[in-house]
């Protein structure tokens, strides 16, 4: 199976804990496409969703689905969003498509965070991937030199703005044995509006993609 078929598996798959009549909170990226996909086969039975980026909005509009302000919304029973990497404690690095602030919030929000990946995202470790940080603009430098103070080497992520028009820098480098203590720790620096450690509300419930079909870990 190619990985894209795996990311197809879990989008799918996390379509059983979407229960009828509720608005769905919804990530951003390749798995969360194939999420939103699946959910556009259940649009009639669903109130509708609130998303975490402007391109899951655009799929979700053009698949019919009503996309709700998040302040609008009291509660949510889950929400479903892919990861760059997981580790078994179901936390998680986030960020990859510049979404990790809206996914971090609605994330909060949700009762329950259903984690999509394919295999190639489980991790023993997590920071072999670099690690996002959305800062504004303004404290993008002085950020930079605090992230390297804390063991870093951070890459200003070029011609890129999210989609709260901040800046994001990616940190190489990282071997991360405390993940709650270092999404603390960076989420604590002026100017850095979110770190994309998701590790003091990792995922609650894990679907892995694998050549031998879809595996289930809770967290
Ligand atoms: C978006 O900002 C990210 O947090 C995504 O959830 C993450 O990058 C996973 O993306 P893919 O599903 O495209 O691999």
């Amino acid at each position: 199976m190619t990985q894209d078929e795996l990311k197809k598996a879990v989008g799918w798959a996390a379509l059983k804990y979407v229960q009828p009549g509720t608005i769905v909170g919804v990530g951003t990226g390749s798995t969360a496409a194939h999420f939103i996909e699946a959910l556009g086969s259940v649009r009639h039975q669903i109130e509708g969703a609130v998303s975490s980026s402007d391109a899951s909005t655009a799929l979700l509009k053009a698949l019919g689905i009503p996309v709700f302000d998040l302040n609008e919304v009291d509660s949510l029973a889950v929400y479903v969003d892919g990861a760059d990497e997981i580790n078994a404690s179901l936390q998680m690095i986030k960020g990859g498509g510049a979404a990790l602030t809206r996914e971090k919030i609605i994330a909060a929000v949700a009762e329950k965070f259903i984690c999509i990946a394919d295999s190639s995202k489980q991790v023993d470790i997590l920071g072999h991937f670099p690690l996002p940080v959305e800062v504004i603009p303004m404290a993008r430098s002085y950020v930079a030199r605090e992230l390297v103070k804390l063991g870093g080497l951070p890459e200003y992520r070029q011609h890129v703005l999210t989609d709260n028009g901040n800046d994001i820098l990616d940190v190489h480098n990282l071997k991360i044995m405390d993940a709650v203590a270092l999404e603390k720790a960076i989420n604590a620096l002026p100017g850095v509006v979110t770190v994309g450690l998701f590790a003091a509300r990792g995922a609650d419930i894990a679907l892995i993609g694998t050549p031998e079909g879809v595996k289930t870990l809770k967290g």
